[in-house]
């Protein structure tokens, strides 16, 4: 018999500030409804300058290490794409920073917000291959447009850190998986830029397609049909996204996509990425959370998970809930994580917009406002420096 192997522990977290977007409709002139209806979306995370993909996920990361230990943690597989360095894997700094052994694999994985899926799957390899092993799977990303553009009321940002094992406490990660692969100029971002270049339209006509290819792909292996799953949770770069999707789903599947029913499969799964906004890699797991976090009792229950990363790469997968999965959720620390934020105005988020770590890698030493248990305290010698603060 194949030992089962998934989730063991979820955590998350996210940054210092929360722009409500009555604010960009303030500075845009144009009904909140329109951010808080049409895009599904209510605040957004921004990060403090001593913020970054590294603190957020070493925070998140940190919560794992101190129920569980590092025994057994033998690789670190960080997906983001929102990277620090072009050589340098993120993973090493959190390896660092939460005192994992120095006999561990510390890798960077990219494409796009499919990223932290394929670490996922990559790591239940690995613990297929040798079950002793627990694998530390971060999701970590600042999503971050052009000031002024359409993508800007879609901004926020999240990290994610899941530990894979053999046996695991909360979900065992199922085996069929429908993929799908398509060379899409919806959404990339140049080594020259720091902002994403994106045809907005093109970007949610070709996730829809994926959605449909990538369940066509997964029938066609014997997946399970619709009408099994206990739960959906999609990638949600804004959450009525996920709204669309369904819609094409139930469509494709000759089900009455009625606003009762998308609102019964999908609400549990959105309320953390309405506050929080888009965290690319991390955001379908953000979902999950919520759904965890808000679902009724899901023991034995299968739940559909749809990844989508621009460029695109797209993964239908599913994740049976293990009984008794309830007990080991992290449902107050998520919710104050969300809730803790500090509120601030369109000017004070256009102020640290402004402020930028200097483009030529001078030194710098930066102010410490952040409350998360790590921070970026400088620049130095082209080098980033953190700290533990507490
Ligand atoms: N009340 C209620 N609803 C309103 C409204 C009002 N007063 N005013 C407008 N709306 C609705 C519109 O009808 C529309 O809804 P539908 O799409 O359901 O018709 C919705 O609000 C948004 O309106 P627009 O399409 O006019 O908005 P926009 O021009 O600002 O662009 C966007 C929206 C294209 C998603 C843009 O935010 C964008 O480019 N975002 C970044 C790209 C993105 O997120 N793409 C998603 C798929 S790609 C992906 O998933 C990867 C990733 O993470 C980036």
């Amino acid at each position: 018999m194949t030992v089962p192997i998934g989730i063991h522990d979820i955590s998350m977290a996210t940054g210092q500030y929360a722009m409500d977007l009555a604010e960009l409709a303030r500075r845009n002139d144009v009904d909140v409804n329109k951010y808080y209806i049409g895009l599904g979306q209510t605040t957004q995370t921004v990060p403090a300058a001593d913020e970054d993909i590294v603190t957020m996920a070493a925070a998140a990361a940190k919560q794992i290490v101190a129920k569980h230990g590092v025994d057994g943690i033998r690789t670190v597989l960080f997906a983001t794409e929102s990277g620090i360095d072009q050589s340098k894997s993120a993973a090493i700094y959190v390896q660092d920073l939460i005192g994992l052994s120095s006999a561990t694999r510390a890798v960077e994985l990219k494409q796009a917000c499919y990223g932290g899926t394929s670490a996922l799957q990559l790591a239940a390899g690995i613990v297929a291959r040798d079950p002793e092993q627990r694998v530390l799977v971060i999701a970590s990303d600042i999503a971050k447009y052009d000031v002024d553009s359409s993508g800007e009321s879609t901004q926020g940002a999240a990290a994610v850190a899941m530990l894979i094992s053999a046996n695991p406490n909360l979900a065992v990660i199922d085996e069929t998986v429908g993929l799908y692969t398509a060379h899409v100029q919806d959404f990339w971002r140049p080594n020259y830029r720091s902002t994403p270049l994106v045809d907005g339209g093109l970007s949610v006509r070709a996730y829809l397609e994926a959605v449909e290819q990538a369940w066509k792909d997964y029938e066609s292996r014997g997946g399970r049909s619709v009408t099994e799953f206990a739960g959906f949770c999609y990638h949600q770069p804004f959450t009525k996204m996920a709204y669309k999707a369904h819609t094409r789903l139930l469509e494709l599947k000759g089900i009455d996509a009625t606003e009762a029913r998308l609102y019964a499969d999908l609400s549990p799964t959105t309320i953390y990425n309405r506050a929080i906004g888009n965290s690319y890699t991390a955001s379908l797991f953000v979902g999950l959370m919520s759904l965890l976090d808000h679902a009724e009792d899901l023991d034995g229950r299968s739940v559909a998970l749809f990844s989508y990363g621009s460029g695109c790469v797209a993964e239908l997968f599913s994740l049976t809930m293990v009984d008794g999965y309830r007990e080991h959720l992290r449902t107050v620390e998520n919710r104050a994580a969300i809730a803790h934020r500090e509120p601030i105005t369109y000017e004070k988020y256009r102020a640290l917009r402004e402020f930028a770590l200097p483009e030529d890698g001078s030194d710098v030493t930066l102010d410490a406002t952040s409350r998360s248990p790590f921070r970026l305290t400088s620049i130095s010698g082209h080098s980033r420096i953190y700290e533990a603060s507490h």
